[in-house]
């Protein structure tokens, strides 16, 4: 047989022969939109190292939401920047914070669409560390109490889903069994399991203003080196109740998104991060690159190395584009 009686050609001659054999598929359904909720009223901020994305308040995050919704979104992920901050992060929990506000608002304004909110203490507390200190060490054991208060509040206040980010040790089963003694047997566990200490988070800090004041987070985040160790997280996180799994940051993560995917049958997030996403903008700001054809590519091939569900901040754009004809 001649070497080309099989030609893969054949099968990219047409747009139409190519939608019939493409393997992956992008879609606005796979797309979860996060929020940054900050206080006051009438607030819509553009964040600087997230060019597009916008500090809001309540009444505009509602806006923002039904948009999102509009264009096919299923969920939104929710910050916030709270109105005071101290050591052991009590904001967090606290009912009248700009999250658990927003939360309320937006179910009610938006019931169908999914409120899903980061379980965090670093943009709580005023050391910026993602729990609570002891010396100089972030304590995993009196953390869990904190996040266990922080994602009932979220509940209480009409969350659908909570995203623990923190990588403390143990947090999804602390959180499982808060939620569950409070009755919120149906709030669902989407667990940040696999969380490199990245500088990729880089803009987000800045957005959040959650920057640690000394330190940084390698005791807590995963070594950027480690694969395996990946593994036994997402396991852990498995045993412990978690209903959704997540890699984070994606794009230099590719391979550890798919050992997940198939080790593990949970559905798999990955966190399209802000740096990853202040990279495609300067460039397209620059014209350096075709910004439409960038970012879809950068989202099908989170979708082909096995992700269900894209957190990203291209989501309202992406949506836009998937749209058209
Ligand atoms: C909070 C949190 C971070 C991100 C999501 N939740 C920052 C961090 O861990 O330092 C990063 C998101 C992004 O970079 O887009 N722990
Ligand atoms: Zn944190």
């Amino acid at each position: 047989m001649s070497g080309l009686t099989i030609r893969p050609r054949r099968l990219r001659a047409s747009a139409g022969i190519r939608s019939m054999v493409r393997e992956t598929s992008l879609k606005a359904a796979d797309l979860v939109y996060p929020l940054f909720i900050v206080p006051g009223e009438n607030v819509k901020k553009e964040i600087g190292t997230l060019p597009g994305n916008f500090h809001l308040s309540v009444d505009e995050s509602v806006k923002m939401a039904k948009a999102a919704y509009d264009l096919g979104i299923p969920a939104v992920l929710i910050f916030g920047l709270p109105e005071y901050k101290d050591e052991h992060g009590s904001s967090g929990w606290d009912m009248n914070s700009p999250v658990q506000r927003a939360v309320t608002a937006i179910k009610k304004a938006v019931p169908e669409l999914v409120i899903i909110t980061d379980v965090c203490m670093c943009e709580y507390t005023s050391h910026g560390h993602c729990g609570e200190i002891c010396g100089e060490k972030v304590d995993n054991d009196l953390t869990l109490e904190l996040l266990a208060k922080v994602a009932v509040s979220h509940a209480k206040a009409g969350a659908d889903m909570v995203a623990p980010s923190d990588m403390m040790d143990g947090r999804v089963a602390a959180i499982r069994a808060a939620l569950d003694q409070d009755g919120y047997q149906d709030v669902s566990i989407m667990s940040y399991s696999v969380k490199y200490a990245s500088a990729y988070y880089g803009p987000f800090r800045e957005a959040a203003d959650s920057t640690p004041q000394f330190g940084d987070r390698r005791t807590y985040q995963m070594d950027p080196a480690n694969a395996r160790e990946a593994l036994k997280e997402a396991a852990l996180d498995v045993e412990e109740g978690a209903d959704i799994l997540m890699v984070k940051p994606a794009l230099t993560y590719l391979d550890i998104v798919r050992q997940v995917k198939d080790s593990f049958d949970l559905p798999l997030a990955v966190y399209n991060v802000s740096g990853e996403y202040a990279m495609v903008k300067a460039a397209a700001q620059n014209g350096w690159i075709d910004e439409k054809r960038i970012v879809l590519e950068t989202l099908v091939s989170m979708k082909r190395a096995g992700a269900d569900i894209i957190i990203t901040y291209h989501a309202l754009d992406a949506a836009r584009w998937l749209s058209e004809k």
